[in-house]
């Protein structure tokens, strides 16, 4: 089987090292044509055991090249108009969008083919990507995958063991829904206390104005989830939070957090526009998250005036 990899960073570095390293599945590469590893292309996984380097064969910055039978989508969410728009010609394939937020299955299945399967699927792992050594680096050993059918229905049989050989433990859920709210919960509230408090994963339940945030914006998620017949619990949050006092989450902040510094676009529509989409669709208000909203906004056009 040839799965293909679009977006080699950190998430998309993890997946095609694993399956390189420990499949026989022919993995193809697919980057931004002034990706450095499109002229070295071998990447390094640091996960805190034994260190693993692989080379790679197919490597692409065509997207008219990507031919893979399985097609995982790793790269940020706001590349995805772009980047579904180029896949419109595919047919028959198994496409999984491993990317934070909600609803990005029903905007790739827009431009898609019906003859694909669309999965959602989501993680726990924290890896980020050191561009100038091709290395993924775990922070932490949370290598889950929760993921469901969008559109069209994937074959266990391929799916499971193909998911196996990259994460520990693989959950399959009901819909898609399922799969993505309990990490949106997580996404809503943990990247707006961290970036609006600049505050790293260890201090978000240390700080109180981090802590009431949190749990004011992960109520609204319950609250809608719930009309969306998923079950979750302000415990759950916490929980989670619980689990940041480690210390390997000390200087590591959230996703959003490190986008901004680093001045590129944040995940707000993927993760807190579709969210209030839904809520909308439901009738049920969350004025915290729009505020949030509002102020992560606020903030990317300052950066941008300032850039
Ligand atoms: N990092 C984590 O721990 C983690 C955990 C769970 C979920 N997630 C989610 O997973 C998704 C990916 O996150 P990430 O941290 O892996 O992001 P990332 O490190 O920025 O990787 C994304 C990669 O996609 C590349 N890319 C962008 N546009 C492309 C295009 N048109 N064609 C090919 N490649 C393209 C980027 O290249 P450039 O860098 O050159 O732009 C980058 O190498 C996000 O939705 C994130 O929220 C991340």
């Amino acid at each position: 089987m040839k799965v293909s990899v679009i977006g080699v960073g950190a998430v998309g570095g993890f997946i095609a090292t694993k399956l390189q390293h420990h499949t026989s599945n022919s993995v193809q590469l697919v980057v931004k044509p002034n990706s450095p590893i499109l002229l070295d292309p071998h990447l390094h996984l640091n996960n805190g055991e034994q260190p693993v380097s692989v080379s790679f064969e197919n490597v692409t910055a065509d997207l008219q090249d990507v031919d893979g039978d399985v097609i995982f989508m790793t790269t940020k969410s706001t590349s995805n108009l772009d980047i579904f728009r180029a896949l419109s010609h595919l047919q028959h394939k198994t496409f999984i969008l491993l990317q934070n937020g909600i609803g990005a299955e029903s905007q790739l299945a827009r431009y898609v083919d019906k003859t694909n399967t669309i999965i959602g699927a989501i993680s726990h792992i924290k890896v980020s990507f050191d561009r100038e050594h091709h290395r993924v680096n775990c922070h932490n050993q949370l290598f889950n995958c929760v993921y469901a059918d969008a559109s069209g229905d994937s074959s266990p049989d391929v799916l499971e063991p193909l998911l196996s050989h990259i994460f520990d433990d693989v959950q399959k859920k009901e819909n898609i829904f399922a799969a993505r709210f309990p990490k949106l919960m997580v996404s809503i509230s943990c990247n707006a206390a961290s970036l609006l408090f600049d505050a790293c994963m260890h201090q978000l339940y240390q700080r109180k104005e981090c802590r009431e945030l949190i749990l004011a914006l992960s109520h609204e998620v319950i609250t809608v989830a719930a009309k969306f017949g998923v079950t979750l619990s302000i415990e759950d949050i916490e929980n989670i939070l619980q689990l940041f006092e480690a210390p390997q989450y000390q200087g590591v902040y959230f996703s959003m957090k490190e986008d901004h510094d680093k001045g590129l676009a944040l995940e707000v529509d993927g993760i807190y526009r579709s969210f209030i989409d839904l809520s909308r669709q439901v009738k049920v208000q969350v004025p915290e998250t729009k505020k949030v909203l509002e102020r992560l906004l606020q903030l990317n056009t300052r950066l941008s005036c300032s850039t």
